[in-house]
């Protein structure tokens, strides 16, 4: 009872199911961090003030654990699962079955812009979260002057070139994963399929348009 029981939670199936849900949390914390960046065209007031409220709320730091436990669980069984998939497959070379449901270039290409948003987020978390840092104060309040560790970053084309290209990759990733999510969840039905892929590439173009909208945007001001 116990082995089948752990055999079970260790399947496959499992596996991509704790994947769409981690993917589908992560897609949520998109749309919010993306929300949250918009006060950049408000002005450097409101995103400091934004910025600073967030980093000195007592509940930031139980926030980023969960957070950063999603993000690893999300990477870890999309190695562990790519990995088993490739051991599974007899052939390297093997003929395609036509299903009717078969690979895009977003599905084909998961492992590879998966590493790409990855090698993105290190490097982002370091410019950014662990960036220059700029004081400011508002109200005889001091706070960390963030706004100008976005500008000045985006003051290179080089770095605008970087996050749109980024934002292309992360974007074809989530169009096929937000759909993907569904079906492992066992929502699948024909009539439903046009819906829930057309959802998919709007929430895509969303996420790459407005992430990529603000580096040009920044860039534009000609920096801080
Ligand atoms: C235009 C694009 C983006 C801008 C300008 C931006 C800006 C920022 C800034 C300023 C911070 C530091 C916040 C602080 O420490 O006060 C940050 C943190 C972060 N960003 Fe972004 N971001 C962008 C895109 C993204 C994308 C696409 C992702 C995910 C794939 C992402 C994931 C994160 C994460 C996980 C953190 C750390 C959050 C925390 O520790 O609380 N960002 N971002």
């Amino acid at each position: 009872m116990a082995s089948s029981m752990l055999k079970y939670a260790t399947s496959s199936v499992v596996k991509k199911q704790v994947m769409a849900l981690t993917g589908l949390l992560l897609c949520g914390f998109l749309l919010t961090h993306l929300a949250g960046n918009c006060l950049m065209y408000v002005g450097p007031e409101a995103f400091n003030r934004y910025a600073h409220a967030l980093i000195t709320n007592p509940a930031i730091y139980l926030a980023e654990a969960i957070l950063a436990a999603i993000f690893l669980t999300h990477i870890g069984l999309a190695a562990k699962l790519t990995i088993e998939n490739r051991n599974a497959r007899p052939q390297k070379y093997f003929v395609k079955q036509n299903t009717g449901r078969g690979a895009t270039f977003a599905s084909s290409t998961m492992p590879y812009t998966g590493l790409i948003i990855l090698i993105f987020l290190i490097k982002h978390l370091i410019d950014f979260k662990f960036g220059p840092l700029h004081v400011v104060t508002y109200g005889g309040v001091e706070m960390r002057d963030i706004y100008k560790t976005v500008v000045d970053y985006f003051a290179s084309p080089v770095s605008v070139i970087w996050y749109v290209f980024c934002m292309v990759a992360l974007g074809i990733h989530v169009s096929h994963g937000f759909w993907s999510a569904f079906q492992s969840f066992g929502f699948w039905h024909p009539k439903y399929t046009c819906l829930l892929r057309c959802v998919s590439k709007i929430f895509a173009v969303i996420v790459t348009v407005g992430y990529s909208a603000l580096p040009i945007y920044c860039y534009l001001q000609g920096g801080n």
